[in-house]
């Protein structure tokens, strides 16, 4: 995301039982202020509050200078995605090289030099690193490496629940956690006073509050807003409850910001719909929605998929392939985006021809897993296509040559991000999208498996 809307950081709800983990958190603010770079790794399942804790780790911190980026659980992500967050923002030579293709080696010598040299506190915030591509996990190595000396804070949050043993996350983890400027620090759920203390005047029983939230702060506080009589048994009954009382208009849009990603351009949303701005402020006035700069996200990946599983399956494909045609209109040029409309819009020719600039373009990062999962993407794709078509498919292979062998795909739609149930795993070719999430969440079916890679 590009610029976290900073009056939602300033106006954000009070947090609970988060004392002692943001009083860690300004003691590290304090020590990378002082010259001593930290990198924080700051866990915990879906919805326990991690980005509202950075959130408002932000108040505390009006000096320094913040830059936040994100990992996006939809699709294979284009490679160093949160590095052109970080551009976006920072300006620069930073975006000044972005823009020129420069190579990776370039581009993370260019971000260190200007986060250690603005003479204030930097911030460098990624988040969800559990979805991180592979140049950026090597990213996060290569910074945490060098953050001695530098006046920098760099937090990288990720779940922790559900991590296969051959996580790519867990190598990084590990690699990050032997340098000397790391530090850890997780969260629990809320513990039955602070649901209690939520639940206030809900007329809702916090005895069961707890027992069916499991004290997740995303559940408990989705099941108050949407002003239930009982509690739902999972949080994606609160989302969709809340989702039924929105208008046509804004439920229509609501699909089509849930099917595009975990954060949309409004225009992009305006251009598919042609609806007035007035449907979105009908969103965001719900909550479901929030403001973020030129951009809007969902409250919560838990709730975007819960929206994006909810949509039938050709109407998902009549979407993907308008939010497509918008998206070239604008001239995007993230080609693993554009791929992934492709592919899920039913569009061959393109998917083959987006999913190899992708594959080239990520094998140029070193981003193998990323160009592997491109170049399957567009494999598939080659038979039925044009001959330039299935030259590129052919080109992105050869490029592709030292990408490692894809063990397990990546993603596939929304179920890369899939929450499962208490103690039950992913019917097949989850990977590590789909592994399991927080027990309190209900899992999503699977419905999509179409668009796994
Ligand atoms: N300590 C807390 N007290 C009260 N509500 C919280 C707390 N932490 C998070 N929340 C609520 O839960 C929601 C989900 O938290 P979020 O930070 O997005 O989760 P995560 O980033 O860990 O997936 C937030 O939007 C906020 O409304
Ligand atoms: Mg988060």
């Amino acid at each position: 995301m590009r610029v976290r809307g900073k009056q939602a950081i300033e106006t954000g709800p009070p947090l609970l039982e988060r004392e002692p983990s943001l009083a860690l958190l300004n003691e590290y603010a304090a020590q990378a202020a002082g010259g001593e770079g930290r990198l924080v790794l700051l866990s915990g399942e879906a919805g326990v509050g991690k980005s509202a804790l950075v959130e408002r780790l932000c108040r505390d911190l009006p000096d320094a200078r913040w830059s936040w980026s994100m990992c996006d659980g939809l699709f294979t992500p284009r490679p160093l995605g949160p590095l052109f967050d970080l551009a976006d923002q920072l300006g620069g030579a930073l975006l000044e090289r972005c823009r020129d293709g420069a190579d990776r080696e370039e581009l993370f010598r260019t971000l260190l030099g200007q986060v250690s040299a603005s003479g204030v506190l930097d911030v460098v915030v990624v988040e969800d690193i559990h979805w991180a591509d592979e140049a950026t996990l090597d990213l996060l190595r290569y910074l945490s490496r060098r953050l001695r000396g530098a006046e920098v804070l760099l937090i990288a949050t990720y779940r922790d629940d559900g991590l296969a043993a051959n996580d790519p996350l867990r190598v990084t983890l590990g690699d990050l956690g032997s340098q000397r400027g790391t530090r850890r620090a997780g969260l629990m759920p809320l513990s039955p006073e602070a649901v209690r203390t939520l639940a206030g005047g809900s007329g809702l029983p916090a005895p069961e509050l707890y027992r069916l939230t499991g004290g997740n702060p995303f559940y408990v506080t989705e099941v108050l807003r949407a002003g239930m009589e009982e509690v739902p048994p999972s949080a994606r009954d609160a989302v969709l409850a809340r989702a039924a009382r929105l208008s046509d208009d804004a439920r229509e849009v609501l699909d089509i910001a849930a099917l595009t990603g975990a954060r949309v351009e409004a225009r992009l949303l305006e251009s598919v719909t042609g609806y007035p701005p007035s449907v979105l402020d009908e969103l965001l006035e719900s909550g479901l929605l929030v403001g973020d700069g030129a951009w809007v996200r969902f409250r919560h990946e838990i709730a975007r998929l819960a929206v994006a599983h909810a949509v039938a399956g050709h109407r998902g494909q009549v979407i993907h392939g308008l939010v497509l045609a918008a998206l070239r209109s604008f001239g995007c040029d993230d080609d693993a985006r554009m791929a992934f409309h492709a592919e899920s819009a039913d569009d061959g020719a393109t998917a083959l021809r987006y999913a190899a600039a992708a594959a080239d373009r990520a094998a140029q990062l070193k981003s193998h897993r990323e160009a592997a999962a491109q170049y399957e993407r567009a494999l598939r794709f080659a038979a039925g296509g044009s001959g330039d078509a299935r030259r590129a498919a052919r080109r992105a292979r050869r490029r592709d040559s030292a990408a490692r062998p894809v063990g397990r795909r990546r993603d596939g739609g929304g179920a890369r991000a899939g929450p499962v149930a208490r103690g039950r795993r992913p019917a097949a070719g989850g990977g590590r999208a789909a592994a399991a999430v927080p027990h309190q969440v209900e899992p999503v079916p699977r419905s999509r498996g179409r668009r796994r890679r």
